[in-house]
């Protein structure tokens, strides 16, 4: 399958406009699957609940869902986007699963990082996979990373493909995705923004970029630049995640030993 990334400078804000820039972007291309950034149409650096209220949305009538559920079905492609949702007074740093039938489902950030703890609950649909035409699908949204279980959870579940949006400011996930893809043998899209938000004094936000796709044997099959724009899609071999065997005496699921971990 083709597969791959959009790492841009969305304006915070501008909804529209970043969501026609990525439209456009990606009706010029091929892929099967692309992951967009968390927050891609209205950027992250919240300052106050009412910004929040304004810019979410509700998925079943938002426009940007809406917008990527109508280009996957035109394209009979898969599309990974983080949102800020709206379910009646409540907020989630949310991602959603587009595809040529239209909206599949979403995911609600487990691990809520920094000041997203003032404005949004923490998720609580759980990780999820799908089982897709292209092969099964998992999310989870950017500093999940840093929590190993997040991924092994996806793994256990059937997920091949981790789709990744994140707005990355801290300098450590490129270097690691390949310890979480190794140990789990499944592929991974991180897709991250590049920039500054500086709408709270003393509160510079810049974005790392880098945005990556890691193999199941850990190696980093692309990875993009610190700060410029970039669209790619490479050929992922997906069928390669489906085969936990290390060896011939090690499996790295039946290995296993639940109950040796102590995990509460
Ligand atoms: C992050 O979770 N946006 C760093």
């Amino acid at each position: 399958m083709k597969a791959g990334f959009y790492q841009f400078n969305p304006e915070f804000g501008e909804k529209d406009r970043n969501l026609q820039k990525v439209l456009e972007t990606l009706t010029r291309a091929t892929f099967d699957l692309i992951v967009l950034p968390e927050f891609f149409a209205t950027g992250y650096q919240f300052t106050t609940k009412d910004e929040v209220a304004e810019l979410s949305e509700t998925i079943m009538d938002g426009k940007t869902v809406k917008a990527l559920s109508d280009l996957s079905n035109e394209k009979s492609c898969y599309i990974v986007a983080g949102l800020p949702e709206r379910d009646k007074d409540l907020f989630y740093n949310s991602a959603v699963l587009t595809g040529p039938q239209g909206y599949i489902g979403t995911y609600r950030k487990t691990h809520l990082f920094f000041e997203e703890k003032l404005f949004f609950q923490p998720g609580d649909t759980g990780f999820k996979v799908w089982d897709t035409n292209i092969g099964c699908i998992g999310i989870m949204i950017c500093f999940d990373w840093f929590f190993p279980e997040a991924m092994r959870t996806l793994a256990l579940k059937g997920a091949e493909i981790i789709a990744h949006p994140a707005n990355l400011v801290l300098p450590y996930c490129p270097q690691s995705m390949p310890v979480r893809c190794l140990e789990n043998r499944v592929f991974a899209i991180t897709s991250n923004r590049i920039g500054i938000e500086n709408r709270k004094s003393g509160e510079l936000l810049k974005y790392i970029g880098q945005s990556q796709i890691t193999g199941h044997d850990g190696q980093i099959l692309v990875r993009a630049s610190e700060d410029e724009e970039a669209f790619s899609i490479i050929e992922i071999e997906i069928e390669k995640a489906r085969d936990k065997q290390l060896n011939k005496y090690n499996n790295l699921f039946t290995d296993r030993r639940p109950d040796m971990y102590n995990l509460s």
